[in-house]
């Protein structure tokens, strides 16, 4: 039976790969056949989300808490619509408005929101590992939405998902993507340097060298086999590039000095059409999100017919319906249900 054929409000059919992973912390512990598995499963999410009522018993019973120490739009709500879609019940708390303003520490608020019956914890937090110490303490599953500078793995499956689903043949084997700007306080770079590498990609890294600190050895260091490039040579970079995605200066990360002025930055490393030129006819231009339009991205290069960047974001709910599905099964799993 095709996903189209299924009744309404079918489970997704079980993908034969078995998911083992309680949490979702970083996509480093990922291997190709599990990113394979997501990649299934968020296709089968997107057939869903294709229904007049896109909506499936899934995560029915189940508590999800979206707990948000740093702004979002994009994240926080497609895990919102994700986890709705799978019917969880959905509680969202945002940091500035809970107890957290009073002193309450990330353990109390974790088992605080355990008590009240979350059974899944989607968060986002400013310092680098704090899902990491939520998942110590949490009985249930926490999915990394962002940790500092360290890794966003939802946005870096998201990308690859919106990759494969638009370059010709869907494969990512050789193919030249390029990620310009801002990488060192970059947590959707570190994350995508594993999964693009692991689809097999050319991957190269490139912005000023103050913004690539430490990713250079990172490339040496690189694991066999993996096609890995940093440089600040911009031409040299978007030179016949399948996908180009421009990153956002993080200006609330970055210490004073690391750039003269963002009109300099803007001049020197901005995705401009003229740039774009470079890359191959049909490149992909993609953006995380937010955007600075006129810093990394020129405003005609982020709605050009090449940008794929609202893909992304709808996108976002298919991978994260997935990834909520997955994580799900692996706790029935455990449960030996
Ligand atoms: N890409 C991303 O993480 O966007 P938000 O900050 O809006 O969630």
């Amino acid at each position: 039976m095709s996903a189209g054929d299924r009744p309404e409000g079918a489970i997704p059919t079980p993908a034969p790969v078995r998911w083992p992973h309680r949490h979702l912390l970083d996509v480093d512990a990922l291997t190709r056949p599990e990113i394979d598995l997501v990649m299934r499963t968020a296709d089968e999410m997107h057939d869903v989300l294709a229904r007049p009522i896109p909506k499936v018993p899934a995560l029915r019973g189940l508590g999800v808490t979206i707990l948000f120490y740093e702004a979002s739009t994009r994240t926080r709500v497609s895990f919102e619509v994700a986890a709705k879609n799978l019917s969880a019940d959905v509680v969202n708390i945002a940091a500035a408005s809970s107890s957290v303003s009073k002193g309450e520490s990330l353990v109390d608020t974790v088992r605080t929101v355990e008590a009240l019956g979350a059974d899944m914890i989607v968060m986002r937090h400013g310092v680098s590992g704090a899902p990491y110490l939520a998942a110590e303490v949490f009985g249930g599953s926490v999915l990394n939405g962002g940790d500092g500078w360290h890794a966003h793995p939802s946005q870096a499956l998201l990308d690859l998902y919106t990759m494969r689903s638009r370059l010709p043949g869907g494969s990512l084997e050789g193919r030249k993507v390029v990620i310009l700007g801002d990488v060192l306080h970059s947590r959707v770079a570190r994350s995508n340097v594993w999964t693009l590498t692991a689809m097999g990609a050319d991957l190269w890294l490139c912005g000023p060298t103050t913004l690539l600190r430490g990713f250079d050895a990172w490339a040496a260091r690189g694991a066999a086999g993996r096609r890995f490039t940093v440089t600040s040579d911009v031409g040299a970079a978007l030179r016949d590039a399948d996908v180009v995605m421009a990153l956002r200066i993080q200006k609330e990360r970055m210490a004073s000095g690391l750039l003269p002025s963002l009109r300099e930055y803007a001049a020197r490393y901005g995705l401009t059409s003229e740039r774009l030129r470079a890359a191959r006819p049909g490149a992909l231009v993609m953006h995380p999100g937010p955007l600075n339009e006129g810093v990394e991205i020129a405003a005609d290069v982020a709605v050009d017919p090449r940008s794929v960047i609202t893909d992304q974001v709808a996108n976002g709910v298919a991978v994260r319906m997935a990834l909520l599905y997955l994580m799900a099964g692996a706790r029935r799993t455990e449960a030996g249900a």
